[in-house]
Order: structure tokens, then sequence, then C-alpha cells
């Protein structure tokens, strides 16, 4: 048996399936190539059958990606697994996913089907994909909790009728990691032609577990893990990524398995996710949180200081965190800044790297000491949000303890400049009517919260606003010196994410 564990990465499919985490096909599309570099097997671009916008952005990242292989999801119905299919058909390695409960519980009240017909379903399906392309990866969706030999019986049917990766479930997050490795242990020795499939194990972390129990199912056998950057995903999220692949790096005293994954560009693809999805990481995050790497007690830093490994299982390095901060200023050239993004894992084009450097000069102007947060801020908005729909040319505002706040902003609608001035209780108040105002938006403001990027007073504020406008609800993210200007371009950026979800609205996946 191979000691290599495959990466299957889902952030694009369950992550996107986190509260507000939507992204367009552009940042899709970015994410897609960023997870190419980082290294993993296989992405999971999406459901096809959820909308329009879905089966775009998958058959766009089809289309791009050489190495890495695409797999898109499908319930066992025909049409889905058509729609799957359309959505990857050209990629250089297509994988159909598909999927059906095998839960009692699902079976009874969500399926209304018996056992026979669950069966019956899964290997029509497979075979189906079958006639479309080789590699079929099934999943028993609540696998964990369903009956052990009913879930024997049906992987061994979905193996027969062509599966070349069986997946087992931990839908509801509800398993422990004994419990769960004795489950994959049982089915591996019950399931007579499991040797002609990779196995594979998809956890939830409604119990704090996902990363332990996928762990766990690794040192009974199995050797595919599915998993989210930052562990994004539904409810409570799925296994993270960083998580799974650090332990492996770290601990291969106790976890004898490797995996493709190119470590070093964790770190950026962590802060990739987190601008593009709005959805903030805990600074005690295990890998990527931003305390991970700080040693605050004193008796700990005089112990990393004599020697790192004291108080560090791993160096911040291995996961691309740089620990040379300081990095350019406003006399720094273009070749400084591509050869830096380059070390920051950013391999950006010409195009690209022209924004940037605009935007790097026009930072560098107000602050001189750029960092790596700001450069991520910068490659984000740069690249990101070019095709928004709103664009901030101008803000000013005056506020004060005598004067009323007033706000004068320019926007760039779809290539039409517009201006206006409006009042509110303060600046920032101000500034979002009068933004509403010229939009023509009504979306009520849910959440705001505010903070530093990095350390200094001259650190850039960033702003994460959550807006809500006739049913849907968006995250904007924005970040300036100026915590003013920060804070509209949050709030430009969540009407932008409003206006794309207006544009693509997202069928109701059953099921999922
Ligand atoms: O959690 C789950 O069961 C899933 C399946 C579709 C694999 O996401
Ligand atoms: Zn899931």
């Amino acid at each position: 048996m191979t000691d290599r564990v495959t990466i299957f990465d889902t952030t694009l499919r369950d992550g996107e399936q986190s509260p507000g985490a939507s992204m367009n096909t552009a940042e899709k599309l970015r994410l897609a190539t960023q997870l190419e570099k980082l290294g993993v097997d296989v992405i999971e671009a999406g459901f096809p059958a959820a909308s329009e916008g879905d089966l775009e952005a998958v058959s766009r990242i089809a289309g791009k990606l050489e190495r890495t292989e695409v797999a898109a999801l499908a319930r066992t119905a025909k049409e889905d697994i058509d729609r799957a299919w359309k959505a990857i058909r050209h990629a250089a390695k297509p994988r159909i996913h598909t999927f059906i409960a095998t839960s009692d519980i699902h079976l009874e009240y969500k399926l209304k089907m018996s056992r026979d017909e669950v069966v019956n379903a899964a290997v029509e399906a497979v075979k189906y994909a079958k006639t479309l392309t080789e590699n079929i990866e099934f999943s028993s969706e609540d696998g964990s909790r369903s009956d052990r030999d009913f879930l024997c019986r049906v992987f061994e049917a979905a193996i027969d009728a062509g599966a070349t990766t069986i997946n087992l479930p931990d839908t509801v997050g509800y398993a422990v990691p004994e419990e769960f490795a004795d489950l994959v242990g049982y089915v591996r020795n019950h399931t007579p032609n499991i040797g002609k499939a990779v196995f594979s194990v998809h956890c939830h972390n409604d119990l704090g577990l996902a990363t332990a129990n996928t762990l766990a199912a690794i040192k009974a056998g199995a050797r595919q893990a599915e998993v989210t950057i930052n562990g994004i995903g539904e409810r409570a999220g799925n296994t993270s990524l960083e998580e799974i692949v650090m332990a492996l790096h770290t601990r291969q005293n106790i976890l004898p398995a490797t995996t493709n994954i190119n470590t070093r560009f964790i770190h950026p693809t962590s802060r990739l996710v987190s601008m593009i999805t709005g959805i903030m990481v805990q600074p005690n995050k295990a890998i990527v949180g931003a305390n991970a790497f700080a040693h605050e007690a004193g008796i700990h830093q005089d112990g990393v200081l004599k020697n790192r490994m004291t108080y560090e299982i791993m160096k911040p390095e291995t996961i691309g965190l740089s620990t040379n901060k300081l990095v350019l200023g406003k006399h720094s050239g273009r070749h400084a800044l591509r050869e830096h993004l380059k070390e920051m894992g950013y391999d950006l084009s010409s195009e690209e790297l022209n924004l940037v450097f605009e935007k790097f000069k026009e930072l560098a102007d107000k602050k001189k000491h750029i960092v790596d947060e700001d450069l991520e801020v910068i490659v984000t908005e740069g690249i990101l949000r070019t095709s928004d729909v709103f664009k901030l040319e101008y803000l000013h505002v005056t506020a004060g303890t005598t004067v009323l706040p007033m706000a004068s902003v320019k926007l760039n609608i779809q290539g039409r400049s517009v201006q206006s001035a409006g009042y509110g209780n303060g600046p920032i108040d101000a500034a979002f009517n009068t933004i509403a105002n010229l939009t023509g938006t009504e979306s009520e403001l849910l959440r705001f919260s505010i903070s530093a990027l990095t350390g200094g007073t001259d650190a850039q504020g960033e702003v994460t606003v959550r807006l809500r406008e006739n049913g849907l609800t968006a995250l904007g993210k924005g970040a300036d010196p100026d915590i003013i200007t920060a804070s509209a371009r949050a709030y430009i950026n969540g009407l932008n994410r409003l206006e794309y979800l207006k544009s693509h609205p997202i069928k109701e996946a059953a099921g999922l």
C-alpha cells in the first residue's frame, strides 16, 4: 500500500457553502490556480447542478488547470451527472464525484428510498458516469451514521460499477477518532473489492474533531483526505488542509505518510482564501492563525531566542510565513516587487504586475514601510476586483466635534463617473449613505468590524462588513491606512458581491 495521501481540496465547493462565502468566477479561478501551485492533487471546483454560475465557474477552472484533477459534484440523478460532465469534459484530468446518502435517517426522511433503491441509484449513477470518464468518485453521504454492513454493500456495488475512489463522509461531524478509525478498518476488511479503489474520508468539524478524525482514518488506511483551506465549509467547517498536511509533515514518526503539497504556499493560500471569502481566520487557529507562531510569555520568548525549537514545533518559513517582514518602500522598483511577490507565492502576469505596482506606489505615498500583509491586500484588490460594477474614485469626509459629518463621494459605475454628497451620524455613516444613494442600493448593514492589518500607527485598517438586500447577504472587505476609506472600500466590495449574487442566483442544492 502506498504511503502517499491524495489531497482533495473542496474549498471551492464545500468551502463555498460556508455562510456568506460565495465567490465570483474570477475569484474562483484565481484560487484554483493558487491551489494548483500549492500542489493539491484534486480540486473539487463546484456543484454544476446548483446554478448556471457554478457550471460556468467549474468549466472555466477545468479549462485552465493542467496538472490538477478537477472534480465536479453530482447527485446520482442523470441530469446532475450530465451537468457535471458538461462543466469538466474539457479538463486535462476530469473526475465526476457522485453521492447519495446511506444512513437510515436520510433514507427515511430525506430520500424516502429503501436500501435496495439506494444501492441501485448508486450503481446506475456510477455506471452512467463511467460512460463519460474513467475517473469516478462515489460518496456515501452521512456514511459515519450508516449501518456498517450496508455501507460495505454500497461501496462494493459502486466499485463493481466502476468507482475508482470511494469516500466515507462524516457529514454531520458526529464521529470521534477511535470510532471513525474503527469504521474505516471495518469497511476495508469487509468490502471484498476495496483494493480496487482509493479509500477517501471527508470530515466535518461540528465537534471540533475533523482533523483528528481524518488523521485517525489515515492511520487506519485511508489514502485520500478531503479538506478545505482554513477549514471553511458547511456549518462548523471541514477538515483543514493546513492541519492535515502539517501534522503529516511534523509527525512522520507516528504518521508515516506524505503529500504532494508545497508547504511554503500554505500561508499565502490561506490569506488568499480569507481575502476572497471575507471570512477571517481566528487568531489562534492552528498553523495559519495570526498568533500561531507568536510567543507572548517572557519565558517562551527567552527560550525561542536561545533555540527556536524549545517552543516551536514547526518553522514559520515552512508554511511560507516570511520572518523578514519589512519589505519594500517608496523607492522600490517593479523588479523588486515582482521578486518579493514571487517569494510570497504570487506569480503575476505583466498586466497584473502593472496594476499591483500602481497601487503599491499609491500606498507607499501614504505608508512608509510596505509589509507582506499590505501586499496581499493590494494583490487581492488589484487583481480580483477588476470586474466590479462599482469602483471608488474619490472620497472626502468632514467630521469633528463641531461639524455635521459629511461625505463627498465619486464612484465609477460601469465606466460612468457619478458623484454626490451626504450626511450621517458619523463620517462612516455619511460615506455609506452617500454610496447607497449613488448606487441606488438599499442594503442593510448587519455587521461592521475593524482591525489593524499589522502593528504600528501607520498600519492599514482592515474593515469587514456584512450586508443584506432582498434576502441576499454578502461580506465585503476593504483595507487602507485611513479607516474611513477602508470602510468605504469594504462597503463597496460588499455591494459588488451583492450585485454578483443578484446576477448569479443559486438554485437550492437539495441534499447538500
Ligand atoms: O459532507 C458531505 O457528506 C459531503 C458529500 C457531498 C461528500 O459534502
Ligand atoms: Zn461535506
